[in-house]
């Protein structure tokens, strides 16, 4: 038995009675029984437990009903169910038994990731075989200010020789038995986080990644449950779950002949067996999870305030208004055309201009996909004056400056692979696989040499040209065949694994010697949007699909986990360069204010009416800035309903302000919308509407009036269905963006 003095921790409380340990983050309540000589096992997860309640939660004796063991380990006593953890010992042993040596529990004060300091407590399950010297560390870490906790694990090898380790999950998690439904998001290249919902049923749900890269393209490792039913977005309990990592995963929800769905998150270990040298500690990446009784929003809200303070950088920063050439120029890039576009932007309120792809090559200069990756030299063909001449435009245009790089690939037309063939992913004695233009290469980053290069990308440019205020890094291709040339013959399973310790170890350099400097995360699109790698970026790009109606969706599915100060959102050209749709400026300019507002189009075509819009929306978003970038997302009505709407809106954290959006997605005569409720509003405070980006000859009817939070949360706005335009300016687009002040 052990007691804790509790006064220390007044903000965020636990307690022990008996073996059963508490943990408390704001609102909710983690129970384990923590018995020595026994298996750690779950107790509770849920609101905040009263004082008693814990003295009726009771240890599970009868294992044919529920197995409730946190950590089981495959072949000692578990063989028939799933586990955690398997591994092979060194005599070739394949059975594993931990249970409780010890544990402890202490406030802890650290370095998020971020670079931020965070609070909370730290429990440390210390876990032994009674037969092998095996280690494990089960640690579940709280946050005193958010209701997040966050759970690893780590192994230590104490045998004499290697063992190896085929499964390797974190901690799993017990849910029990209601009716319980899966939230989770699949996609592709230009449809990223489609948003699925399933009933847990009997059987195995596996949500997993095998891209080797880029793990968030198909499917994405954040899942949320709701407990009493489907999920409901301002009511019912959700659980909302997050892996903080950017390699290969497997999710897996077990539901078997027991009373529970067991949550299981990890390294994907397909492939990917892990030898453990003697002496040597495996650490697994860290789970993230929350609980909360308000629905879908409460979740998001959530992991929007925990990722803003904790899990991106410069998370409490206002972000620049910028244009990125690719969609305006693609590979035609050059000084005039670039100073053009600065001017450009600028003319429109814009803060910041991207040079995107089709900049550099030398020998092989990049003019197409087909080439280059790798020589990050200027083209001088293209750019005479190098990066200080756009450096000068960009000072004499009055903006920011930003440009695109690469830096953990080749292709085998460069200069780099001519010169380090060596360096690249490929299968010993086969011609490595080739992938974009049909040339293009991962580079091996479990190579340190390979670390030292791609580090040195980002060092020279930032080095050399200081005022470099934004580095796009992009990562366009999966692992397409497995071998390192680094690794040993032994080693090659360690290959998924030792590339993302090797790029986490290159951004942790980065970070360390360039606090500053923006830096997006985009691998294809939203490839890595993910919370393993973000910690060491400042945004990421939702999609290469900016079509703004397809946004609408990939963007909804995004803000689940993802808060809008992290999802770059650009206006473009129509029709839409990726499926070819032709929306109106006004609904462009709509959809892209509800994120990190952007632009990614050639100005030089705009007419100068557009323009005026843009400028219009540019100038709108800068007043209400902070509310969508810093304030609590409620989304309303969903895309997915079916009814031909979406709405969503942000409110400040003292609710003083909000930003209402409505979308209309489809046209047709005699159509009839439901009217929205808004949410998030204090009730007896008085709201004043005002519209944002309007285009209408007159104003709405409730323009300027005043409503009070209760009449906007019970009854709503009618909204009209389209624009009150000239008629040679009617189309079948209709969007509304509203302050409330
Ligand atoms: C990827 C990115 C795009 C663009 C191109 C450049 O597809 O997602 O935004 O940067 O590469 O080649």
């Amino acid at each position: 038995m052990k007691s804790l003095l509790l006064p220390l921790f007044a903000l965020t409380p636990l307690f022990a009675s008996a073996e059963k340990v508490e943990l408390r983050t704001p609102n909710n309540s983690f129970v384990l029984d923590l018995n020595k000589g026994a298996e750690p096992q779950f107790l509770y997860y849920g609101p905040a437990l009263h004082a008693g309640d814990i003295n009726h939660l009771q240890r599970f004796s009868d294992p044919n009903w529920s197995r409730p063991e946190v950590y089981p380990a495959y072949g000692a006593v578990h063989t028939q169910s799933e586990v955690c953890l398997a591994m092979r010992h060194a005599d070739g042993n394949l059975s594993t038994h931990m249970l409780i040596e010890d544990w402890t529990i202490a406030p802890i004060s650290d370095q998020a990731p971020n670079g931020a300091s965070r609070k909370g407590n730290l429990l440390t399950v210390t876990l032994k075989d009674p037969v092998y010297p095996t280690t494990v560390h089960l640690y579940y870490q709280t946050y005193e200010d958010v209701d997040m906790m966050e759970y690893w694990t780590d192994i230590t090898n104490g045998e004499k020789q290697t063992v190896t380790l085929t499964q390797f999950y974190n901690p799993l998690l017990p849910i029990h038995r209601d009716n319980v439904y899966c939230t989770h998001f699949h996609g592709s290249w230009a449809a990223e986080a489609q948003l699925v919902e399933d009933r847990l049923q009997n059987g195995m749900l596996v949500i997993k990644d095998k891209d080797g890269l880029r793990n968030a393209t198909a499917n994405r490792n954040e899942v949320m449950m709701s407990l009493d039913g489907p999920a409901r977005e301002n009511e019912g309990a959700v659980i909302g779950a997050s892996l903080l990592y950017t390699g290969n995963y497997r999710i897996t929800i077990d539901t078997d002949d027991s009373d529970y769905h067991y949550y299981f998150s990890g390294i994907n270990p397909d492939n990917s067996e892990y030898h453990l040298r003697k002496g040597e500690t495996f650490t697994t990446p860290r789970t993230a999870l929350t609980y909360s009784t308000k629905g879908t929003n409460g979740v998001s809200q959530t992991f929007h305030r925990w990722a803003r303070k904790y899990q991106l950088r410069h998370g409490n920063q206002e972000r620049m208004i910028l244009l990125n050439s690719w969609e305006g120029v693609y590979f035609d890039i050059n000084q005039k055309g670039m100073d053009q576009m600065m001017q450009d932007i600028k003319s429109m309120g814009g803060e910041l201009f991207v040079m995107d792809d089709g900049w550099f090559g030398d020998k092989y200069p990049r003019l197409t996909d087909n080439s280059s990756l790798g020589d990050w030299v200027v083209d001088t063909n293209k750019l005479p004056d190098g990066i200080e001449g756009l450096l000068r435009d960009a000072r004499k245009d009055g903006v920011k400056f930003g440009i695109w790089i690469e830096p953990e690939m080749t292709c085998t037309t460069s200069e780099l692979y001519e010169k380090h063939p060596d360096w690249v992913i490929k299968a010993p004695g086969r011609e490595p696989v080739r992938g974009r233009g049909g040339t293009q290469l991962c580079l091996d980053l479990s190579n340190p040499k390979v670390q030292d290069f791609v580090f040195s990308v980002v060092d020279n440019l930032l080095t050399d040209y200081p005022e470099i205020a934004y580095i796009k890094w992009d990562a366009n291709a999966p692992v397409m065949n497995h071998g390192s040339q680094y690794l040993t013959k032994d080693d090659q399973s360690h290959l998924y694994i030792a590339l993302h310790e090797g790029l986490i170890k290159v951004c942790q350099r980065i970070r360390a010697k360039y606090p500053d400097v923006i830096i997006q995360d985009c691998a294809s699109g939203g490839g890595r949007a993910n919370y393993g790698l973000l910690p060491y970026f400042d945004e990421f790009w939702v999609s290469d699909n900016t079509d703004a109606l397809q946004r609408i969706y990939m963007q909804w599915g995004t803000s689940y986990f993802y808060p809008a100060i992290a999802m770059a959102s650009h206006i473009s050209a129509v029709p839409n360069h990726a499926v070819f749709r032709t929306t109106s400026l006004k609904f462009r300019c709509d959809v892209a204010m509800s994120g990190r507002l952007g632009m990614e189009i050639q100005p030089k075509n705009m007419t100068d009416e557009e323009k005026a819009l843009c400028r219009q929306a540019i100038s709108d978003y800068k007043s209400v800035r902070p509310v969508i970038q810093f304030g609590d997302l409620y989304r309303l009505h969903s895309p997915y309903a079916g009814d031909n709407l979406a709405s969503e809106m942000y409110v400040t954290e003292n609710k003083d302000r909000a930003v209402f959006f409505w979308w209309k997605l489809e046209t047709f005569k005699n159509q009839h919308f439901p009217r929205v409720k808004m949410a998030g509003l204090d009730p007896d405070r008085m709201y004043t509407i005002h519209e944002l980006n309007r285009i209408d000859n007159k104003p709405l009817s409730f323009e300027g009036q005043s409503f009070s939070g209760a009449y906007l949360m019970n009854t709503g706005l009618d909204i009209p269905y389209s624009h009150d335009v000239d008629y040679s300016k009617l189309n079948d687009w209709s969007s509304r963006v509203l302050l409330l002040e």
